[in-house]
């Protein structure tokens, strides 16, 4: 599904290069964990294929074909999801909002199905109070599965997840892994906190 041909990535120069040579295949309904140190370049490959950024060197491949071919944004509004460390979430809106809207702007198969987005929601943990307050007044930990469960809502087929239960404890940790792989046949690449 996914392949990266010799991928290499520096920020400032060639000789200060984060990673070279990355030869890696995901294949779809897989989930895939991305170790590393701190700074080692975890959210910089991750940004890499999720077409946030042009590799500096080398390829990457979405079912055979190069993304940037595709072109960056059309490859991510049809196929990519993410789950940033930052939340990312519209924060003038409520939780259900911030699905509804993510629903309706990726044309997910849910779209305007506020059932299915409340009891995603409830899945990952929030009450019906909260999911209909300003996301503002909600935890870290509750904004980040408010981003978990908008990632679930839409029909991406590669969900992009970055320290996506840095923020959680061990209760609710357990409820956002299941969700992430299970929902459907995706590819999910997660980085390290979630198997710490
Ligand atoms: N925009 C940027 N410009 C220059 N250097 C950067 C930029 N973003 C990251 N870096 C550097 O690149 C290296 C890798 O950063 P990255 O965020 O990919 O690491 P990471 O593995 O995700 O770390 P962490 O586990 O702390 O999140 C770090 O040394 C960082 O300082
Ligand atoms: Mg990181």
């Amino acid at each position: 599904m996914l392949t990266t041909k010799n991928l290499g990535y520096w920020y400032d120069r060639p000789e200060n290069s984060l990673f070279t040579d990355i030869n890696l295949e995901f294949e779809q309904g897989q989930s895939y964990a991305i170790v590393g140190q701190s700074g080692s370049g975890k959210t910089t490959f991750l940004s890499l294929i999720a077409g946030l950024e042009k590799p500096r060197v080398g390829e990457i491949d979405y079912n055979g074909h190069s993304i940037n071919d595709i072109g960056l944004t059309k490859y991510r509004q049809q196929n990519v999801s993410i789950v940033f460390q930052s939340y990312n979430l519209l924060t003038y809106m409520s939780p259900l909002n911030n699905l509804l809207t993510a629903m309706a702007v990726t044309k997910s198969s849910h779209q305007g199905n506020q059932k299915y987005a409340k009891d995603m929601l409830r899945k990952l943990g929030l009450t019906d109070e909260q999911m209909t307050k300003n996301v503002q007044r909600l935890s870290g930990g509750q904004k980040q599965r408010v981003a978990i469960a908008r990632t679930m809502c839409c029909d991406a087929k590669l969900v992009v997840a970055d320290e996506p239960t840095g923020n959680l404890d061990e209760e609710n940790t357990p409820r956002s892994n299941p969700t992430l792989p299970r929902n459907r046949p995706r590819t999910k690449s997660l980085c390290d906190h979630c198997y710490s």
